[in-house]
């Protein structure tokens, strides 16, 4: 059933077939960290309620931290990306795999990456809810990818549209 706080919008994905791609990922995830541990980096607030549905699933020992960029305003990317919120954790010699919820141009990643490796992590991976891939201008792609999509707008599930219907529980997508 369709929410009824946003007009114009179908559903992508299912609450079910996010959690069964979620699963998926988490079990690719704890194979290829056995024995490891991780720092797993959620970026705020988009990537929230997918980080906190993936890590139930990965079975590593790990710290979750957060980090706050902000690179929106309405449906269309700025390009010009802000430090909101730094991580707690150092992560010098860890393990570290940032979780996305989208990767769209292409740029947030890309100066997370660059900020992040700087750091010296003995590791950095990416996971990413979605991926939206005819959209890049910077030349980068996730280790993980839960759904390649085409180029449209998507809400709920921690999609906004200027920060409003992350609460909506399917991810659905505007309609042109
Ligand atoms: P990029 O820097 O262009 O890759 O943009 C990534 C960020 O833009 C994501 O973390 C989202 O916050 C936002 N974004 C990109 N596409 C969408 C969308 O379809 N719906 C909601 N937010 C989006
Ligand atoms: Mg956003």
């Amino acid at each position: 059933m369709e929410n009824n706080l946003i007009k114009n919008h179908k559903v992508l994905y299912t609450m079910e077939e996010i959690q069964k791609r979620i699963k998926e990922l988490g079990e690719e995830i704890s194979n290829d960290y056995k024995g490891e541990e991780l720092i797993v980096v959620c970026i705020l607030k988009g990537a929230a309620f997918f980080t906190t549905d993936l890590v139930k699933n990965i079975d590593c020992e790990m710290i979750i931290d957060f980090m706050r960029v902000s690179s929106y305003t309405g449906t269309e990317s700025s390009g010009i990306i802000t430090l909101k919120q730094d991580l707690e954790e150092d992560i010098e010699g860890k393990n570290v795999l940032i979780v996305e919820d989208i990767i769209d141009t292409g740029r947030t990643l890309n100066t997370l990456k660059t900020e992040l490796l700087n750091r010296n992590p003995k590791s950095l991976k990416v996971v990413t809810l979605l991926d939206k891939k005819e959209r890049r201008v910077v030349d980068l792609d996730a280790d993980y990818v839960g759904f390649s999509i085409p180029n449209k707008f998507v809400v709920g599930y921690g999609f906004d549209i200027d920060e409003k219907y992350r609460n909506i529980p399917y991810i659905g997508y505007i309609e042109n």
